[in-house]
């Protein structure tokens, strides 16, 4: 069965349909500026295939909160839940296959990137028994999937950036299909762009966009020029979805509407304001205290200082009264602290707020309050602790270095488990089995450290091989270091070279 939608006109006047099926195996990029009509387009395709398939909208603005009272969308306000919340109605919205709206209005964009992307891994992250196809359309997706970092923190950013990685490049064979609106191209992190098959590309204006948007469609540029004469609501359409030429269409009209509208003039109130100084010049409301944004570095920066972090050269905060020798004891005894709380037992297992809660009392009682480590450091301290490696490692070792700012573009999580397999290659020592990767990773599941393994693959950081006898190497990608094989189903105890 093949569903048709129908989504406009061609400029020849014969219907401009979307293949649902074919969509749903090769995604699609909506490109236009401001006006050019790409959430109205969106719109249309919702409207069109709620019938037929499951559906959720990640909505920065609130404009699709209508689609609840016309299709009966769950309208979810991300402002009122917590990431875990979110994460969690991700995955039940999928169990119960209801069509969602999240509306993200009113959060500060570091919150819209964590909100969106807890949801997107609920959505992602949901058992096989639950992967039905669904739509999953995402309006002004450069501000999830930036291409260079703005003014949010590095880990909101990485969340972000990774669950849209997630759902474009790997969402297929869970049923998700990514369909994906931006202003601006050249503003869209490149592989997320690169993943969809089908474009319709509006009116454009910035060379820069028209450059990737011809790339992306491969045109000559010049042709690309084109994009510049659309008018709001006509776009150029390619791809196995929808046309196997460019096709010139326009979008037909929508059921409902958007509740912010673009603003009429409306007529101006007849009678003038009578006390229009006093009125509009009154003493302001007593200011409300906004949590304050964290500004964030550009991405040189960023990579100087997670190089920096590998090297443990961060610089110290000044105390004059201490000497580099007392400091360098001090990390010495809270590295000591660490190393304690790891050798409990259950202690791979146990979260990391609780540990963290823990080594910060100890870290109390030996007098140490006053270089405590806060949360993130202590995270990156543990994850190298539980991969194996001490903060000695590879000071002035290039390659290695090399290998900590690769780390870096991993999500926190997955670097301690990057930098032990790392270690493993460079030292040519058999690669870890899954149950190591599991517990370096702080879990107890051997599928979650193979799914682990896959996406650092799929990062294009390592490649995975297997002899014919079943057994593991691991390359490095670039620098060639590879493991010896290793047998992925080794109990860990055997690799007891790389416990803590
Ligand atoms: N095909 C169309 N037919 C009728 N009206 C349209 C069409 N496309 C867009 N419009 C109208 O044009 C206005 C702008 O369109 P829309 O909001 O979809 O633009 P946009 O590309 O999403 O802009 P932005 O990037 O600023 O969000 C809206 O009022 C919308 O209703
Ligand atoms: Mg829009």
């Amino acid at each position: 069965m093949t569903v048709a939608i129908e989504m406009g006109h061609t400029t020849a006047g014969a219907a401009a349909t979307l293949d649902l099926e074919e969509l749903l195996a090769t995604r699609l990029l909506v490109q236009g500026n401001s006006g050019s009509g790409k959430s109205h387009l969106l719109r249309r395709l919702l409207e069109q295939s709620a019938p037929w398939v499951q559906q959720t909208v990640i909505d920065p603005e609130g404009d699709f909160v209508s689609l609840g009272d016309r299709f009966g969308h769950l309208v979810i306000d991300a402002e009122e839940h917590t990431e875990r919340g979110l994460q969690s109605a991700g995955e039940r919205a999928r169990i119960h296959r209801v069509s969602t709206v999240l509306n993200l209005e009113g959060l500060d964009a570091e919150n819209q990137m964590r909100r969106a992307a807890a949801f997107l891994g609920g959505l992602f992250e949901v058992a096989r028994d639950h992967w039905y196809p669904m739509l999953v359309v995402v309006d002004e997706a450069q501000l999830f999937a930036p291409a260079v970092a703005g003014e949010v923190s590095d880990e909101a950013r990485k969340l972000s950036l990774g669950a849209m990685t997630n759902l474009m490049c790997r969402g297929r064979k869970r049923g998700l299909a990514g369909i994906i609106a931006t202003q601006r191209l050249a503003k869209l992190a490149k592989n997320v762009a690169a993943e969809a098959s089908n474009f319709l590309m509006g009116r454009t204006f910035l060379d820069i966009d028209m450059a990737r948007a011809a790339d992306l469609l491969g045109m000559e540029r010049r042709q690309a020029e084109a994009f510049r004469d659309l008018e709001r609501g006509q776009f150029m359409a390619l791809g196995p979805a929808l046309s196997r030429r460019p096709l010139g269409l326009r979008i037909g009209p929508t059921d409902t509407s958007p509740r912010n509208g673009t603003p009429r003039l409306m007529p101006l109130p007849e009678s003038a304001l009578e006390d229009a100084r006093a009125i509009i010049l009154a003493a302001p409301p007593p200011e409300t205290v906004r949590p304050q944004r964290r500004s964030s570095p550009d991405l040189l920066d960023q990579l100087m200082a997670a190089k920096s972090a590998a090297l443990e050269i961060r610089p110290e905060p000044v105390e004059p009264q201490v000497s580099a020798e007392d400091l360098a004891e001090r990390r010495e005894r809270v590295d000591r602290v660490l190393r304690a709380i790891l050798a409990q037992p259950d202690a791979g297992f146990r979260v990391i707020g609780v540990l963290y809660q823990e080594f910060v009392v100890r870290c109390r009682i030996e007098g140490l309050a006053s270089v405590v480590p806060d949360l993130p450091e202590f995270r990156r301290m543990l994850t190298r602790a539980r991969a194996g490696l001490g903060s000695d490692m590879a000071a002035g070792d290039d390659a290695w270095q090399d290998v900590s700012v690769r780390a870096s573009l991993l999500p926190d999580d997955m670097q301690g488990v990057f930098m032990m397999i790392a270690r493993a290659a460079k030292e040519g020592w058999p690669c870890p089995s899954d149950a190591a990767i599991a517990r370096a990773y702080g879990s107890h599941s051997l599928r979650r450290a193979r799914r682990l393994l896959t996406y650092i693959e799929e990062q294009g950081l390592i490649v995975c091989q297997l002899d014919g006898v079943g057994r593991r190497t691991v390359t490095l990608v670039e620098l060639a270091w590879a493991t010896a094989p290793g047998d992925p189903n080794a109990e860990e105890a055997e690799q007891g070279s790389l416990a803590v």
